[in-house]
């Protein structure tokens, strides 16, 4: 208890003489212990009691504890054991760090003796901490160009403990390119670097892995690791490079624009900007550059233009890659071209005949043609046709000439014009052809007669005809063309019952119309054969004949003729007698009749048609037989009159009558008695009008004959001043127009009337023939002649003329 009043007393002087007599205490008695860190709390330090010399009980007693300087205790007093035990788990990096020793000292206070006794604790490493980096990973970038030996420091590891216990060594993971050195210091490796053994290549390689090891020296050893990564920075040191050195391919020559054709692929195994390669033709030829497209990113060629095998079989180009530093390199490209069959074979005709004439023989040259396919091989071997049922041949000639002949005669009737189709066709798939036409004119040649329609005409035509009438029509073809079909018809001259034929009929030239010239008796003639010909204007002309057979049929125009009884001219009574004792049907006379007209119009019938005794006389109907009808009686009159009217069966009927005077009497003189009594039926007026009649016809006949010479006389003085006048030059103003219009028919009736005034004069004057045919010829010619020629045809017509002329003046 004193020492607490003492240390109140003067506490600053115990202070220092404490600290005294710890520092004496100390130099007298160290007492040293060690122990390992991290043992469990309570472990055993040292025995103190025993170091003090104290028994372990007398701790207590004597108030020995621990002092220190306000520091967390680390120790403890176990009293009943008298040793120095820790009080918790002691951590000797956190007491001493990377002191190599570790001491812990502190006072044990002895309190009864106020002793001090000075402890140290040597705190022992143990192997607790690991090497460790600051960082798990590190990245370089190392240019692939660095050169060897460069070296590259490393970071460095930290192990907490000390000693052995501390980091020892580095390891660097295997690479062929890096190596480790380290240097060694006092405290144990230091710097570890990374040292670059050989080249590195970016394109082999672009990143380097790496790990590196820190190890301590503990058993067991503890390490701690850094992963490293090393990226090689690409330098342009690879030219692109094509993956071959010549590029083919073949396509067809028709491909559609925009075909991809090829690829070219150049690599550059740099990387960025270094690696990217760009295309682009290199060397080539202006047209073929026209002709494709590169895409210099993709190194696609394609076609921008249709390709042409007829222009180019292989389009041959380079091409240069580049990559974006400069480095280049280049390669063939070989383009081949196929031949399709896109080209129609060309026709080309070199020189043609248009028309050739129908007569010209086999083997007539039409058109030489030529051929040409721009394709190749098969698809230019061309083969010409022409169609198979044409008379018409190809002819083969050298280097793909053919020559159009002809096979046969050709014959314009058949076929006047051929459209030729020439066929050119190529041997292709699919096949190309092309079709030409060549037209052919066949010109005409007269070589067809011109041809009726039948081989024989049969013309029917009443009697008393008009004149003038056209009575039939015939017509011939002509199968040629043009003036080789022009036909002419004509008459074939004859002469009929003395007279020429052109006297009877006319025809006309152009129409094949046939008009009469006078009209027909049939009883003068039924029938009348004539020959038409017709002929062609072709040079020399051909003709053909027709026969025609003219059949005039009768007409009813002559009344019945009594021939019996005839009218008393010589003044005999022609009385027929007949017998008072005759028998009923007594033969008493027979009246005979004859009618010209032939048939049903000359079948006559007799018809009693007046009787002065009525009943007493027949007459047959077709025998004209007169017979007694019954007995005659004494009162029947001496004299009885009949009428008798003989009729035809034409028609219209005409008939005739005839008075017959039938003497009732046995003889002769008992007649005659009478005789003077009987008076002529015959009327006397008759002559009288036969006269009349006789000297009127001579009057107009005078009068027209009159009429007719002055006409003639004028026209001749016309025709002299006509001649004058064309003698100047002046052409035909002087014909009178009246000659040259009109129909047909008038223009017939004016030949009749010709023929009329001939006949006439020829009654009187001896041998004047009238230029019948030449009129009619002139006539018709010279409305056609007209207005082409004035002088040759009308002079003739004219020489005609004054022939007439003159003759009807004689
Ligand atoms: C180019 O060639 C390389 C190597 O053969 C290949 O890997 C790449 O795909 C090709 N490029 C093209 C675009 O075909
Ligand atoms: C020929 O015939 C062809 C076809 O058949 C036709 O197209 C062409 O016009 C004809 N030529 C003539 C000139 O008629
Ligand atoms: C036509 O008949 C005439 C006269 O009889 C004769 O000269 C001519 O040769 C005949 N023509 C033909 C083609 O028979």
């Amino acid at each position: 208890m004193a020492i607490p009043a003492k240390l109140t007393r003067c506490s600053g002087m115990v202070m220092l003489c404490l600290f005294l007599e710890l520092l004496l205490a100390a130099s007298a008695r160290n007492i040293l212990y060690s122990v390992p860190e991290e043992t469990d709390k309570g472990s055993f330090v040292g025995n103190i009691a025993k170091d003090l010399g104290l028994e372990p009980q007398e701790l207590a007693e004597r108030g020995v504890r621990i002092v220190s300087r306000g520091r967390t205790q680390l120790f403890s007093l176990n009293p009943r054991s008298g040793s120095l035990v820790t009080a918790g788990r002691i951590d000797r990096e956190e007491l001493c760090a990377q002191s190599a020793r570790c001491l812990v000292s502190f006072n044990i206070l002895v309190e009864d003796e106020m002793k001090l006794f000075p402890i140290e604790v040597e705190i022992i490493d143990i192997n607790d901490n690991t090497p460790q980096f600051q960082f798990e990973e590190l990245e370089f970038k190392m240019n692939e160009i660095t050169t060897p030996g460069t070296r590259i420091p490393l970071p460095f590891g930290k192990d907490l403990d000390v000693g052995m216990n501390s980091l020892q060594s580095y390891q660097l993971s295997y690479n062929p390119h890096f190596s480790l050195d380290v240097q060694h210091g006092p405290d144990g490796p230091q710097h570890p670097e990374m040292v670059l053994q050989s080249p590195l290549d970016r394109e082999e390689e672009a990143v380097h892995h790496l790990v590196l090891t820190a190890s301590d020296g503990g058993s067991p050893v503890h390490s701690g690791t850094v992963r490293i990564r090393v990226q090689v920075v690409d330098v342009n040191d690879n030219p692109p490079a094509f993956t071959q050195a010549e590029y083919q391919t073949s396509v067809p020559e028709n491909v559609p624009l925009g075909t991809q054709l090829l690829m070219v692929n150049a690599t550059d195994p740099d990387e960025g900007a270094n690696g990217e390669v760009t295309y682009s033709f290199h060397n080539i030829d202006h047209k073929v550059a026209q002709v494709f497209q590169l895409n210099s990113y993709t190194g696609e060629i394609s076609n921008k233009e249709p390709l042409d095998f007829e222009e180019y079989k292989i389009y041959p180009m380079e091409i240069q890659a580049q990559d974006g530093a400069g480095l280049m390199a280049r390669a063939k490209v070989l383009i081949k071209v196929l031949d399709v069959n896109d080209n129609a074979p060309e026709v080309s005709i070199t020189s043609v005949t248009t028309a050739v004439p129908e007569n010209f023989p086999p083997g007539t040259i039409i058109a030489l043609i030529n051929v040409h396919d721009q394709d190749s091989g098969e698809n230019g071997h061309i083969t010409c046709s022409i169609p198979e049922n044409l008379p018409f041949k190809l002819e083969k000639l050298v280097d793909n000439y053919y020559r159009l002949v002809t096979e046969r005669t050709l014959d314009r009737e058949l076929t006047s014009e051929y459209n030729i189709t020439v066929t050119a066709t190529d041997q292709g798939n699919p096949t190309l052809s092309t079709q030409t036409h060549v037209l052919l004119l066949v010109t005409d040649i007269n070589d067809n007669p011109p041809l009726f329609y039948q081989d024989f005409y049969s013309i029917y035509i009443p009697e008393n005809n008009p004149r003038g009438a056209s009575i039939f029509s015939v017509r011939a073809q002509d199968i040629d063309s043009n003036e080789n079909a022009q036909i002419t018809y004509s008459l074939v001259e004859d002469i009929i019952q003395g007279a020429p034929l052109s006297s009877y009929l006319s025809i006309n030239s152009d129409t094949g119309v046939i008009y009469t010239l006078r009209s027909f008796d049939y009883e003068q003639f039924q029938n009348l054969q004539l020959r038409v010909t017709a002929q062609d204007s072709g040079n020399p002309p051909l003709s053909s004949n027709v026969s025609l057979s003219l059949f005039i049929l009768d007409q009813n125009d002559n009344t019945p003729e009594i021939l019996y009884p005839v009218l008393p001219t010589d003044g005999s009574t022609g009385v027929e007698l007949a017998p008072r004792s005759a028998e009923p049907g007594y033969l008493v006379t027979k009246v005979v009749a004859v009618d010209r007209d032939s048939g049903q119009n000359a079948w006559l019938s007799y018809r009693l048609l007046k009787a002065s005794e009525p009943g007493l006389f027949s007459v047959g109907l077709h025998t004209g037989e007169v017979r007694t009808a019954r007995a005659l009686l004494d009162r029947d009159a001496l004299k009885q009159s009949l009428v008798v009217a003989v009729q035809d069966h034409g028609q219209p009927l005409l008939s005739a009558t005839v008075t017959l005077t039938i003497a009732v009497a046995d003889s002769i003189p008992d007649i005659l008695a009478d005789l003077s009594s009987i008076s002529t039926i015959a009327n006397p007026e008759d002559s009288d009008l036969t006269l009349y009649l006789v000297v009127a016809v001579a009057t107009v006949s005078c009068v027209f004959l009159a009429f007719v010479t002055v006409l003639l006389a004028l026209r001749l003085r016309r025709w002299h001043s006509t001649r004058l006048l064309q003698a100047a030059g002046s052409g035909l103003e002087g014909m009178p127009a009246s000659h040259f219009v009109g129909i047909e028919g008038v223009r017939a009736f004016l030949q009749t009337y010709s023929h009329e005034v001939s006949l006439t004069t020829d009654s009187r004057k001896s041998h004047l023939i009238f230029p019948q045919p030449n009129y009619a010829d002139t006539l018709i010619s010279q409305e056609s002649c007209e207005k082409k020629d004035f002088l040759s045809v009308p002079q003739s017509l004219l020489e005609d003329k004054k022939e007439i002329f003159s003759q009807v003046i004689l």
